[in-house]
């Protein structure tokens, strides 16, 4: 399973990357608002800063809304930088966008996914990955970790190559049943992906290894 980070927080990609188990990131525009980054030209600028720091895809979020836009805004993403993936809306011309950018071999992301209907939509369109947020379905009381599974059944059935990215993973746990699952891809914050390191076991394991090894020296 690939991971990647979703911040736009640069400290914490790098200490990611610094970890050697980042294979890209995902950004959305209130990441982008949350660090202070606003304006065209510095979002652009961001993006392009995010993938020196990566060596992975870095999806990069359109905000248009129309099928004009997303193809306009998505090529100026897309020639940014060769690591860049479109991130494009669950919505009708963010599929017909997918389409567009499928065909010209540009690699996308949908994203906003909350049912397997627009899970089958994805992959129809022929996007590279698709983000269905399992935590945003948490919160509102719906097993978003089930929707994942459905997903994986399907696009079993079918040899879909369209990779599942499990978005809005909020904590350990759900980066290890996405694994049990099969999710292609994970995105999380740093926290998540940090917590899995911890057990109390190797702790003490390797105080007592410190211990014993200075009773010998
Ligand atoms: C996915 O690409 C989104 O950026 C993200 O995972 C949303 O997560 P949230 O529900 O924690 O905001």
């Amino acid at each position: 399973m690939k991971f990647f980070i979703d911040t736009a927080n640069l400290d914490q990609i790098k200490e990611a990357q610094a970890l050697g188990v980042l294979d890209g990131v995902t950004t959305n525009p209130s990441l982008m608002a949350k660090e202070g980054i606003t304006g065209t030209e510095n979002i652009l600028q961001h993006y392009v800063d995010i993938c020196n720091i990566v060596d992975g895809d870095v999806s990069a979020e359109v905000i248009a809304t129309d099928f004009a836009g997303m193809v306009k805004e998505g090529e100026a993403l897309a020639a940014l930088h060769p690591q860049i993936v479109v991130k494009l809306p669950m919505i009708a011309d963010g599929v017909k966008a997918c389409k567009y950018f499928s065909d010209k071999g540009i690699r996308t992301n949908v994203t906003l996914i909350f049912s397997v209907g627009q899970a089958l939509l994805a992959a129809k369109a022929g996007a590279t990955y698709m983000s269905p947020f399992i935590g945003r379905l948490d919160d509102i009381s719906t097993d978003g970790l089930h929707l994942i599974s459905e997903i994986r059944h399907i696009y079993d059935n079918y040899g879909f190559e369209t990779e599942i990215l499990a978005a809005s993973v909020r904590h350990t746990m759900h980066i290890i049943d996405c694994a049990k699952i099969g999710a292609d891809v994970m995105t999380g914050p740093l926290s998540a992906i940090k917590g899995l390191l911890k057990h109390p076991l190797t702790d003490s394991g390797l105080a007592q290894f410190l211990k014993d090894y200075q009773k010998g020296n």
